[in-house]
């Protein structure tokens, strides 16, 4: 921009988009909101609220348009986004790379069981008559006995190794942060105080144990307050949802598949 601008972003008066620093590509069902949420509470991080699906979906609308969804920065505060289908998407890891070999990734990673029963509950509350997820998940549509259908989404995106490979190809390992879903739930400060240490990012800690509560209601963690909101509140319905009761032998065949992380 003209010296004068420049001057003024320089001071911290002039608010502007940038493309994102850090993404947040996945897992879907990994906890992947209450991360975005979460992170958001630091003074130093801007993030876009909803999913962008800047490189899976709308790649060809170009960097103009992706930094346009950006909210505006000042000089110093991180831009992020979280899409979580960019783990699992082919053409993502080479994409961001051409962005920016330099971007921070962030990863939610769940008991890949769990996820994919998350997962299923998910589609299911919105196509109400579905197969059951034991007829979903094995060949022969038998649960326990029956071979796992691997070309199945809540099955497919939990086989995380062949995901990763894709990103280790454009990435060092070191640039990628694996955030536990499993501890975001049950000590969300802790979990968030590894995010915050991570060198890459190189934020203060600044997001500690006051700024959560344990609402029983909800059975999950809730925020004191945050950016929007001064009161406290935890995250939407569509988050937290009851699980089906699934058939335990399908739950171990599953599991011998789908090795815990
Ligand atoms: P369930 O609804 O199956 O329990 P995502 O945001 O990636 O879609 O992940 C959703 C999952 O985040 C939820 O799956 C829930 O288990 C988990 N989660 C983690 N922390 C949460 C919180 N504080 N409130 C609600 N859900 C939380």
């Amino acid at each position: 921009g003209s010296p004068k601008y420049r001057f003024l972003r320089h001071q911290g008066l002039r608010p502007t988009r940038k493309l994102p620093d850090a993404l947040i590509i996945g897992v879907k069902k990994g906890g992947t909101r209450a991360l975005l949420e979460f992170i958001r509470l630091h003074p130093d991080v801007r993030a876009a609220g909803s999913e962008i699906h800047f490189f899976d979906r709308f790649h060809d609308k170009g960097f103009q348009w992706y930094r346009h969804h950006m909210p505006p920065t000042l000089e110093g505060q991180l831009t992020m986004e979280k899409t979580p289908s960019y783990f699992v998407t082919r053409e993502v890891p080479q994409r961001v790379h051409e962005m920016n070999p330099a971007t921070k990734l962030l990863v939610v990673v769940r008991d890949p069981v769990t996820r994919a029963i998350s997962d299923y509950t998910q589609v299911s509350s919105k196509k109400p008559g579905m197969l059951r997820f034991e007829e979903l998940a094995f060949l022969n549509g038998t649960g326990g006995s029956g071979l796992v259908d691997t070309s199945w989404g809540p099955v497919k995106i939990g086989v995380y190794a062949r995901h990763l490979e894709r990103w280790l190809h454009c990435f060092p390992l070191e640039q990628m942060l694996f955030v536990s879903g499993e501890r975001l739930i049950v000590d969300p400060a802790a979990e968030m105080a590894r995010v915050q240490v991570w060198d890459f990012l190189g934020l203060k800690q600044v997001i500690t144990e006051k700024h959560f509560y344990f609402n029983s209601t909800k059975g999950f963690p809730c925020l004191m307050k945050s950016e929007g909101r001064s009161t406290p509140h935890c995250l939407g319905k569509t988050k937290g949802r009851n699980h089906p009761n699934i058939d335990t032998a399908a739950v171990e065949r599953l599991r011998e598949f789908l090795p815990p992380i």
